[in-house]
């Protein structure tokens, strides 16, 4: 295993950071990874994805970040997904960053306070919010690699090579371990030419890092906030759920694992 902690990151809203970290977790636990989701956006999108209300929870990742004597331990939740728990997101994430953006400390909170579980799991996962604010931050100083979720839509690529240098910066300041994991592309439309020329256009300016494995656009997919928990589990016959298997098989295969059954 090349790489533990993972953030999903793309400061693009609505690329699928939430839905590939959740189907990529719920693949993996079939494999019987053990894994922490931490949801690092107040919209809290992972956590209700994994059967969590975030209106029901009293303690999460808001309060783990603002406060000294919150820990992991205190805030953990078992998720619908076997052998997955949830640090979960909750509102009081908005706060975090007007809140910290003073203290020394500010952009290590989240590595520091997750030393502590980390060797728990054999991945953390983390779900990054659509913006490059302290809580990416944290998310990538806390990282030894990243994922990055790409529509097969116009304008996908725009802002990625901004968020490569962005990427490189904080490997500069804060965490030399950081590593780019790899490039999704998702929501491939099969009836427009673009999803190909954009699919082309990747390839061509990131080569291996993008993954052979290509998540299509699906209605199923969208489904997703119904049932709580992956589509590898509620629809498991589903041609999108076996593109996540897939995908699941190729990051194992690239961080060195053995692949024995997915
Ligand atoms: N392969 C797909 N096919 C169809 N819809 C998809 C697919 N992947 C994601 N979606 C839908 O696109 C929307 C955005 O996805 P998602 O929430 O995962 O993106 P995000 O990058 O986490 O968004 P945000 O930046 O707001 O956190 C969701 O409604 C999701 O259901
Ligand atoms: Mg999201």
């Amino acid at each position: 295993m090349k790489h533990k902690v993972i953030s999903f990151a793309n400061q693009k809203g609505g690329v699928g950071k939430t839905t590939t970290c959740i189907n990529l977790a719920g693949a993996l636990s079939h494999t019987g990874k053990s894994i922490l989701l931490i949801d690092m956006d107040y919209q809290s999108n992972l956590t209700l994805g994994v059967g969590i209300e975030p209106e029901t929870v009293e303690r999460g990742m808001g309060e783990l970040l603002l406060f000294g004597d919150v820990s992991f331990r205190d805030i953990i939740l078992k998720s619908s997904i076997s052998d997955a728990d949830i640090a979960p997101g909750t509102m009081s994430l908005s706060k975090v960053d007007i809140n910290i953006a003073s203290r020394r400390e500010r952009h290590s909170i989240l590595h520091d306070k997750l030393i502590e579980v980390k060797d728990k799991y054999d991945y953390v996962f983390i779900d990054c919010p659509p913006a490059f604010n302290l809580l990416t931050i944290n998310a990538l100083s806390a990282s030894d690699g990243v994922l990055i979720p790409v529509q097969c839509y116009p304008y996908s690529l725009s802002g990625l090579n901004t968020l490569l240098e962005i990427i490189e910066d904080i490997r500069y300041a804060y965490n030399f371990d950081l590593e780019i994991v790899g490039i999704i592309p998702t929501a491939y439309d099969t009836n427009t030419r673009i999803s190909g020329e954009v699919l082309n256009e990747l390839h061509r300016r990131y080569g291996g890092k993008v993954y052979e494995t290509v998540i299509k656009k699906s209605v199923k997919v969208a489904e997703a906030p119904i049932h709580q928990k992956p589509i590898v589990d509620y629809a498991p016959w589903h041609p999108v759920a076996r593109a996540y298997t897939e995908l699941a098989r190729e990051f194992l295969k690239r961080e060195g694992e053995r692949v024995y059954k997915v």
